[in-house]
Order: C-alpha cells, then sequence, then structure tokens
C-alpha cells in the first residue's frame, strides 16, 4: 500500500478510536443524566398528584378533578398520569409533550433503562374510582441526547473530515519529491547520470535529495573520467603503434634491406673467387644485424620495462636518462637511485614513475634540470622523488592519465603520491612514498619478473 494511503488509514483509525471511545463517554453520561432527569421527574409528579388528591373534596364531582388532575399534567416532557379504573380500564390519560426530534428506536433502547412508576391509591372514600398512575417517560429526554449526539457528530465528523483532507493534501505536497526521487532513481539504475532531483520540501527529505544530487554528480564524474581514460588510452596506445611501426620501418627496414643486399652478392662474389669481399659483406651483415639487434631492445624495452627492471632499478634509470638526454641534451639529469633489490611490483612502480614524471617535466615544465631520486626514507618505505625547475602545473592544467595512473599504482601497493608545484621555487616536485615488503618474497618476485618478461 503506498506510503500515502497508509498514513491516511492509521490517522483514520486513530480519529475513530477517538470517536468511539467519544461515544461510549457520550453514552455514559447521557444514561446518567436520563436516570437523574426521569427520578427527579416522577418526584415532581409524586409530590404534585400527593397535593391534588389531598385537595380532593366531596363536595365537588370526584371524577372531574381526578380528571383535572391527571389533565394537569398535559404537555409534561418526563411524566405521563393515567387513571385506571378499578377493572383496570383506562378512564384517563395526560398527553406527554412529543419530542421535536424523536430519536430512533436503537438510541431508545440503549438509554431508556428501567422505567419508573408510582401508583396512587385514592383515598378511601373514592376507592371506587380506581387509582392513579405516574409513568417516567424518557422519550423527550432520549430526544435531547439524540440532538446533542447529531450536533457533535456533525462536528467531529466535519473535523475528521477537514484534518484528513489537509493531511491528504500536505503528505501528497511533501511526498511528491519521493515520487520525484524514485523515477531519478530509476534513471541512475538505467546508467543516466544526469538524473537531478530538485531540493525542495522538508529538511529531513532535503538531506537525501542533497545525497543524492551528490552521488550523482560522482558517478556523472566518475563515467566521464572513465570516459576521457578511455580515449585518452586509446591514443596513447595508438600513438605507441604508430612510433613502434615508425622504427621498425626507419630502423630496422633499411638494415634488413641491406642484410638482404650484402647476403644475395656473396654467392656471387664466392662464384668470382673475391674472398675478401665476401668476408666485408659478412662484416656489413653482423654490423647491420647488431644495429638491429640495439634497436629491438630499444623497442622491446619501450614495450616491456619489466626486462629493463629485471636488471635493477638502477639500470633501468639508466637506460630512460640516456633516452630522455639523447633526445632533450639541453636538459641536464640528475639521477640518485639506490643500488639495492626491492620486490617486483615496487621496483615497477618506481620505474613507471620515474618514467612518467620525467615524461610529464620534459613534455609540460620546459625545464632545464630534472632530478630523479629513489631511497628508502626508512628501512620500509622506498621514496621516490620527481623534481624539475620548470613551469609547475598551471591551474588550467588539464586532466591526464598520467598522473591518474601513478596514483593509482602508487595506491595500489598502499602507499601515496604527491604532487605539488614547488612554493619557493620554480618547478614540480612528484613524491611517492612506496611502501617496502620487509622481507620480499624472492621466489613470487622471481616469478612475476619471468612471467612480464616473457
Ligand atoms: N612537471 C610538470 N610541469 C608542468 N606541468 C605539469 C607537470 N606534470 C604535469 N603537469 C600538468 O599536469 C597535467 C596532467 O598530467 P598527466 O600526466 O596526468 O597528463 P598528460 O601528461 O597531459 O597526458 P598523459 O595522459 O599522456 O600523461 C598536464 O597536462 C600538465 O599540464
Ligand atoms: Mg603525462
Amino acid at each position: 500500500m503506498p506510503l500515502r494511503r497508509r498514513l491516511l488509514v492509521l490517522i483514520s483509525l486513530v480519529l475513530a478510536a477517538c470517536l468511539l471511545i467519544g461515544g461510549v463517554l457520550t453514552y455514559w453520561t447521557g444514561l446518567r443524566k436520563i436516570e437523574l432527569e426521569m427520578s427527579s421527574a416522577i418526584e415532581v409528579g409524586d409530590s404534585a398528584i400527593g397535593d391534588a388528591l389531598s385537595a380532593i373534596s366531596t363536595s365537588g364531582d370526584p371524577a372531574a378533578q381526578l380528571r383535572r388532575t391527571v389533565r394537569s399534567f398535559d404537555g409534561d416532557r418526563h411524566v405521563i398520569a393515567s387513571w385506571i379504573a378499578p377493572d383496570g380500564s383506562l378512564k384517563d390519560i395526560s398527553r406527554l409533550r412529543k419530542p421535536a426530534d424523536p430519536p430512533p428506536g436503537w438510541l431508545y433502547w440503549l438509554l431508556a433503562g428501567k422505567i419508573l412508576t408510582h401508583e396512587f391509591t385514592l383515598p378511601a372514600p373514592y376507592q371506587k374510582f380506581g387509582r392513579i398512575e405516574v409513568v417516567a417517560d424518557p422519550h423527550n429526554e432520549i430526544g435531547e441526547v439524540w440532538e446533542d449526539l447529531k450536533l457533535k457528530l456533525i462536528i467531529i465528523s466535519s473535523f475528521c473530515g477537514v484534518v484528513l483532507a489537509l493531511i491528504y493534501a500536505s503528505l501528497g505536497h511533501a511526498l511528491k519529491p519521493l515520487e520525484d526521487l524514485s523515477s531519478a532513481l530509476n534513471r541512475v539504475g538505467e546508467g543516466d547520470y544526469t538524473a537531478h532531483v530538485a531540493e525542495q520540501g522538508p529538511e529531513d527529505l532535503n538531506l537525501i535529495y542533497r545525497a543524492f544530487n551528490r552521488m550523482a554528480g560522482q558517478l556523472r564524474s566518475a563515467e566521464e573520467q572513465n570516459q576521457r581514460l578511455n580515449e585518452q588510452l586509446s591514443t596513447v596506445q595508438e600513438e605507441e603503434r604508430s612510433e613502434i611501426a615508425r622504427d621498425l620501418h626507419d630502423e630496422i627496414g633499411p638494415f634488413l634491406f641491406a642484410a638482404d643486399v650484402d647476403a644475395q652478392s656473396i654467392p656471387i662474389l664466392l662464384s668470382r673467387g673475391s674472398n675478401e669481399d665476401v668476408e666485408s659483406r659478412a662484416k656489413a651483415i653482423r654490423q647491420s644485424v647488431q644495429h638491429m639487434q640495439l634497436h629491438l631492445r630499444g623497442i622491446l624495452s619501450r614495450l616491456r620495462p619489466a626486462m629493463l627492471i629485471d636488471q635493477g632499478l638502477t639500470h633501468a634509470v639508466e637506460h630512460l636518462v640516456a633516452f630522455w638526454r639523447s633526445r632533450r641534451p639541453s636538459i641536464t639529469f640528475d639521477a640518485d637511485i639506490e643500488d639495492a633489490r626491492f620486490p617486483a611490483r615496487v621496483e615497477e612502480t618506481a620505474f613507471r614513475i620515474l618514467q612518467e614524471g620525467t615524461s610529464n617535466a620534459v613534455r609540460h615544465g620546459n625545464p632545464t634540470t630534472i632530478g630523479l631520486t629513489a631511497r628508502r626514507i626508512a628501512p620500509g618505505i622506498l621514496r621516490v622523488v620527481v623534481s624539475d625547475d620548470g613551469s609547475g602545473i598551471g591551474e588550467t592544467a588539464k586532466r591526464g592519465f598520467g598522473l591518474a595512473g601513478m596514483k593509482e599504482r602508487v595506491a595500489a601497493l598502499n602507499g601515496e603520491l604527491h604532487v605539488a608545484s614547488q612554493e619557493n621555487e620554480k618547478g614540480v616536485r612528484l613524491i611517492a612514498d612506496i611502501p617496502v615488503p620487509a622481507e620480499p618474497n624472492k621466489k613470487t618476485d622471481e616469478t612475476t619478473r619471468t612471467t612480464s618478461a616473457a
């Protein structure tokens, strides 16, 4: 059952219970009131009849006096007086005043109670005329209770109606944003993170809407970042592929061709008997092969730095520095790498940070000096730092793949990475603190290395 209807049913039940309690109280007080009224009415009737009978005299017509006594009760609201002959037949009876609003039978049945009657035997000389009887009739009194009850019922039911209508309307107004929230949640469930709920209505619900909007915002930016990372990833992969293709074409292709030409010429030279030339061609082929091996290693080390790291972080960084020195001779590279072995994941992460940090400094900072450090600052922490004296990270710097990737790598090893433009100096300082397990599991490390080198 919807919340709104459930609340209304609950409130209606409470109101109905109040109504029931009110009804019981009204009944009880009505009963008491009727009892009191009837007993006092019959007392009044008693004394009136007593007075009238003591005044009967033989001088007048006793029958007429009796009739007058009975008729004196005509129009009474509570008492009916009757004159009953000795044979039980009714000689005369007073007329009760008709209730303005006769009560329904069920109410009469509920409230009437015991009917009070009183008989008067006539004084001795008049006993042949029979007797007088007074009866307390509650119709008028119950009629009053009925009128009172109807008025109360009308007031209470209009009050309940107004209260329920107000609650219905205000619940509808208050719960409207919940409907918006539910449809917004559905949209998020279907992958539409642009869903938004207006922050309005009661404060406690507002907290939920605010939390929802924040969540949708986070999902939206995570999705955007994912998309951007994917695009960058495919761009980087594309760039890498075309660079490798270019290298293979430009560096390996000509030497393969040269080696092929030299190899083809050897049978001809042999048939001519010019052994010296054969020797020089064989040397040329070896040189071509050595050149190709060198380039091939360069390409492979770009594809798989693990091969480089296999020989230690110091060795890998030397390669890295040599790579950049040859391309950016104007930049001074200062490397200070601890000559020790660390677990494979630590070494690879450290190398990736040094590699991307240096690449960022060269690409974005235009520095004159780049420093690369990897040293333990405590037995269990390897601190990797890349600093440069370039332009520093501008406020408008776009979010790329490199910094995010470095952060992820370091976080995966429970480490921390800080990037900051240096305050007093120029440039950027990239600091990564990587936890080093106390006793690296050599077997695992070796397995990892072998796997990644394969
Ligand atoms: N050493 C630095 N000097 C100046 N700006 C830097 C430096 N390092 C990073 N930045 C700024 O921070 C931005 C984000 O760097 P990040 O490495 O994440 O991405 P990127 O280098 O632009 O692209 P890629 O995804 O290819 O790495 C850069 O675009 C650059 O503006
Ligand atoms: Mg980068």
